[in-house]
């Protein structure tokens, strides 16, 4: 009997899963790369404005993959998996959406903190809804630098702990997203 039968995730979750796990990866790089590029390196702005154009469309698929995931439940975790793995698997996915809110939210905060709007890959412009302000820039700054941090750290235990779950406990917790 296959044992992934009927806990498996659908198709579009593990697409969503996969897809936004590649992206935010790949921004938590390139935010970093660009946050310390000069201010008069020519590659500082076109940086930047990629970054802030991804993360808007990283904010726009969040915002389906939470509607799916709550239209469609995921299947129970294991009966062998101790009480205090899965609170810990639980507060980690918490963190994990908690971040991912919190960073496009931050970022809009810094980059409109002019007063100017978000300019998305020139498509259009995602107005700025937030009185100007150029203090918040600096602390909103910090507050996105925290997040990242604290999503990396998410991300390490949640990957730590799917690695654990393939490998240790030789289980299907992994192979259920794959
Ligand atoms: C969606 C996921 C996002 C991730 C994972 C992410 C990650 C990061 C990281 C790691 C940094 C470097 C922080 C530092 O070293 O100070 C950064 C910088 C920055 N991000 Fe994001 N970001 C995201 C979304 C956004 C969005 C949506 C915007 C704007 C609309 C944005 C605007 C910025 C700006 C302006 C900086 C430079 C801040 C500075 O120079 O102090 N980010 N981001």
């Amino acid at each position: 009997m296959n044992t992934l039968d009927g806990f498996r995730f659908d198709w579009v979750a593990r697409c969503l899963h996969w897809g936004m796990a590649i992206l935010l990866l790949a921004m938590v790089g390139w935010g970093f790369y660009a946050a310390r590029l000069n201010f008069y390196d020519p590659l500082y702005h076109r940086a930047l404005s990629w970054h802030r154009s991804l993360g808007v469309l990283l904010f726009g698929i969040l915002l389906l993959r939470i509607v799916w995931r709550l239209l469609h439940r995921p299947a129970p975790l294991p009966d062998h998996m101790p009480a205090w793995e899965r609170h810990a698997a639980h507060w980690v996915q918490w963190a994990l959406y908690l971040c991912m809110v919190l960073l496009p939210v931050t970022g809009y905060a810094i980059s409109t903190a002019d007063g100017r709007g978000v300019d998305v890959f020139g498509w259009w412009e995602l107005p700025a809804w937030l009185p100007p302000d150029k203090g918040r820039e600096t602390w909103m700054g910090t507050t996105h630098w925290i997040v990242s941090i604290l999503f990396c750290l998410s991300v390490i235990m949640h990957v730590t702990a799917a690695l654990k779950h393939h490998f240790v406990d030789r289980d299907a917790i992994l192979r259920r997203m794959w």
